[in-house]
């Protein structure tokens, strides 16, 4: 069997840092979490990275650090990707603000930056983008209409650890890409264990440039105290601990090489599939790390299904689109076309660094020998 994402495999050469955690005796608040916050705030490009208990948290403190400072107040409303995963959203319910759905380009998968600015009132305070699968959600359109309408951008980063941008208008001169989680006001990551940048459980992070945030944010997910035992605001306890930070430290070292061996098959994929009943998305405008490699197939589950008789397991992101999920049931009569479709159709195929060429190939050649009938 071909399994979608071997992670015990992929984790094998990193459980020396958990070992180097128990050995010290120190388990939160420690030097792993200091010496990791450091280098993801330097491997992102912010000045400040806070460790949190999840990618939720990290999303959420966001919003209530930003309530807290006054800039957003209950009832705000936040535009974000129709198609997304339902966490991106339940951050913002959880802090009272408004989400206001904005759908995909089916091409990109990406929120649609020719319809944000229709969506925008006089409630609007902020634009969350979600670089989902791994492929960058920012253009500089995005950034042009958070500036015309002061808008806050905030940046769901938990599936594109390592995904960069370089804007059209900087591609001539020697400007560096940006890393997806420094683009906007304030960007989360999630390391749930799946992700690019995985730990051994959950954690996650904000990355940010604002200082007030950040002092926000840290105090917040520290029961909202910085002094010990006196507490500013009425917080909760998401801090990441000394053994993920461990593991994370270790894992970010080979984190370029990983995503390099990702890009390297999917250009497989791209280059040698070639079935007109499989839509293999292509990446020629933006940057993607491919922590999912989506296919769109009208005929979805018969592929998962052949797939699987032929030994290769593959996962579906996501099979309900969260407008029509029970928890949010105001919204289940409302139509979002290209959400539903993608979710109707779409299959996520291995894509990994644990795959070997010889896996590649296999896939490749059922993708290619695939019919409906
Ligand atoms: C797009 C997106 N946002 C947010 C999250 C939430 O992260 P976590 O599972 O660490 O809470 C996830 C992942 O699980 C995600 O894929």
């Amino acid at each position: 069997m071909i399994k979608y994402l071997d992670l015990k495999t992929i984790n094998a050469p990193f459980q020396h840092a958990a070992n180097d955690v128990l050995q010290s005796g120190w388990y939160l608040k420690g030097e792993y979490t200091r010496r990791f916050e450091e280098a993801y705030a330097a491997y992102i490009g912010t000045r400040y990275c806070i460790g949190c208990a999840n990618g939720l948290d990290a999303l959420t403190l966001i919003f209530r650090a930003y309530i807290e400072l006054g800039v957003m107040q209950k009832g705000d409303e936040v535009i974000v990707p129709a198609n997304t995963y339902i966490a991106s959203i339940l951050a913002v319910t959880e802090c009272g603000l408004t989400p206001v759905l904005v759908e995909p380009d089916i091409n990109t998968l990406q929120i649609d930056d020719a319809l944000i600015e229709a969506a925008i009132t006089s409630r609007t305070r902020a634009i969350m983008i979600v670089h989902l699968y791994g492929r960058c959600a920012y253009t500089d359109r995005i950034g042009d209409i958070c500036q015309k309408y002061n808008l806050k951008l905030v940046e769901d980063n938990a599936q594109s650890h390592g995904c960069t941008y370089l804007s059209p208008a900087h591609s001539l001169t020697s400007s560096l890409p940006k890393q997806t989680g420094s683009f906007g006001s304030a960007a989360a990551s999630s390391f749930y264990p799946t992700k690019n940048l995985g730990a051994f459980g959950d954690a996650g992070a904000v990355t940010t440039d604002d200082e007030a945030l950040a002092e926000v944010i840290r105090s917040m997910g520290n029961y909202g105290s910085s002094d010990k035992y006196v507490f500013d605001y009425v917080g909760r306890n998401s801090r990441i601990d000394e053994i993920q930070a461990a593991i994370l430290l270790e894992k970010l070292k080979t984190l370029d090489a990983s995503n390099a061996r990702r890009k390297e098959i999917a250009s497989l994929y791209i280059n040698k599939v070639d079935n007109p009943f499989i839509r293999i998305p292509k990446c020629h405008d933006r940057d993607c790390v491919w922590h999912i490699f989506p296919v769109l197939c009208e005929h979805r589950d018969r592929l998962q299904q052949y797939l699987q008789d032929h030994g290769v397991e593959t996962q579906i992101h996501y099979p309900i689109p969260p407008h029509k999920q029970r928890c949010y049931k105001e919204w289940n009569n409302l139509s979002f076309p290209i959400t539903e479709q993608i979710h109707a159709e779409e299959l996520s195929i291995p894509c990994n660094q644990a795959l070997t060429d010889n896996e590649v190939n296999t896939i490749i050649d059922l993708l290619n020998s695939f019919t409906p009938a």
